[in-house]
């Protein structure tokens, strides 16, 4: 079975993508009898185009310098050929816009209006257009997954799957690295906190601007995302009680660690209500995960609680979480 893909943004997120499916073309093929071809790659100022199929490893040669390929058609945008393209699955890998989710969200729009599947890895779209999207996809018969908006690889959404004949009742999670990252520097290493967030930003983690990461709305976001998915609520962002972690110093760590406690940059979906803010946790809690970590902890009514931890971020990692989605919709199709 042959399934077209257009990917529309190639950075980190994206290049890992076509790195995937270039390495594991042939084990795709055996497995699920699927060849992924990739017919068109959009950026934001032009992109390749071949009906017959892109070759992968070409692109992947030139590195950031894919525009000197012969075929880089400048200034052609995703918006205006995705309804000529005959596309399967379109893969949305733009950055997250957290005003108005553009232009993420008319690409999705396009590529649904069009009957073509959609796999997103930006976040936007869904904490603030959740319900738009969702009647859009049912109206045009297609699917729509989006498991690498959430802590990336790690099932976070499609855990519900697994879950299916329990309940979920509430999710307490961490779900920014670069926040974990920052408080856990200050609490183990008693590092400043401008210090550590320069660190997260070299490791790759932050947000091109950080104050979402640190205010608290690229968490508040994914839980959106979450409670939305897993608790079946109807939420946007804007129902979220935010708090960021920029007042925390020295010596409020401090203060917790004399009673065995640790500041941690919570997101809690819980009673209807839904929160980001830092919250003081025993040292043994499962939730003190360090670094760049993310961890949701999900109650379920008929098991107690359910634990994932993984990273949250990272080209492959948010990669592979793609590639599970376009695995997912294709295996459905058949
Ligand atoms: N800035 C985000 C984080 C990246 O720190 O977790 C992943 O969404």
């Amino acid at each position: 079975m042959e399934q077209k893909i257009c990917l529309i943004g190639k950075g980190n997120v994206g290049t890992s993508l076509l790195q995937l499916l270039n390495e594991k073309k042939e084990e795709i093929m055996q497995k699920f009898h699927v060849d992924y071809k990739v017919i068109a790659i959009f950026e934001h100022d032009g992109g390749l185009i071949n009906k017959t199929g892109i070759n992968l490893q070409e692109v992947l040669n030139k590195g950031k310098d894919f525009r000197e390929l012969s075929y880089w058609n400048p200034g052609i945008k995703a918006l205006k050929e995705l309804g000529n393209l005959d596309a399967n699955i379109c893969i949305e890998t733009t950055p997250t816009n957290p005003d108005n989710a553009e232009p993420a969200l008319s690409h999705i729009i396009e590529a649904l209006n069009n009957k073509i599947n959609v796999v997103a890895s930006n976040k936007g779209p869904f904490y603030l257009h959740y319900e738009k999207i969702k009647k859009l996809a049912q109206e045009n018969k297609c699917s729509i997954r989006y498991e690498a908006t959430v802590a990336s690889c790690v099932p976070a959404l499609s855990v519900k799957e697994g879950l299916i004949g329990n309940t979920i009742t509430s999710i307490n999670a961490i779900l920014n690295g670069t926040t974990n990252y920052i408080l856990s520097r200050m609490t183990s290493e008693g590092i400043e906190f401008s210090i550590a967030l320069k660190e997260a930003q070299e490791l790759g983690y932050a947000e091109a601007d950080p104050t979402l990461d640190i205010e608290g709305y690229d968490a508040a976001g994914k839980l959106v995302i979450l409670a939305n998915e897993l608790l079946g609520w109807s939420r946007t962002i804007k129902d979220v009680k935010i708090k960021g972690i920029s007042h925390i110093n020295a010596q409020t760590i401090e203060l917790a660690s004399v009673d065995e406690l640790v500041i941690k940059h919570l997101a809690i979906a819980e009673n209807g209500k839904l929160v980001v803010e830092p919250r003081l946790i025993e040292k043994d809690s499962p939730l003190n995960i360090s670094g760049t970590l993310n961890v949701i902890e999900l109650q379920t009514k008929y098991a107690g609680p359910i634990i994932l931890i993984g990273r949250g971020a990272g080209g492959f990692e948010a990669a592979s979480a793609i590639l599970n989605d376009m695995i997912n919709i294709t295996i459905k199709q058949k």
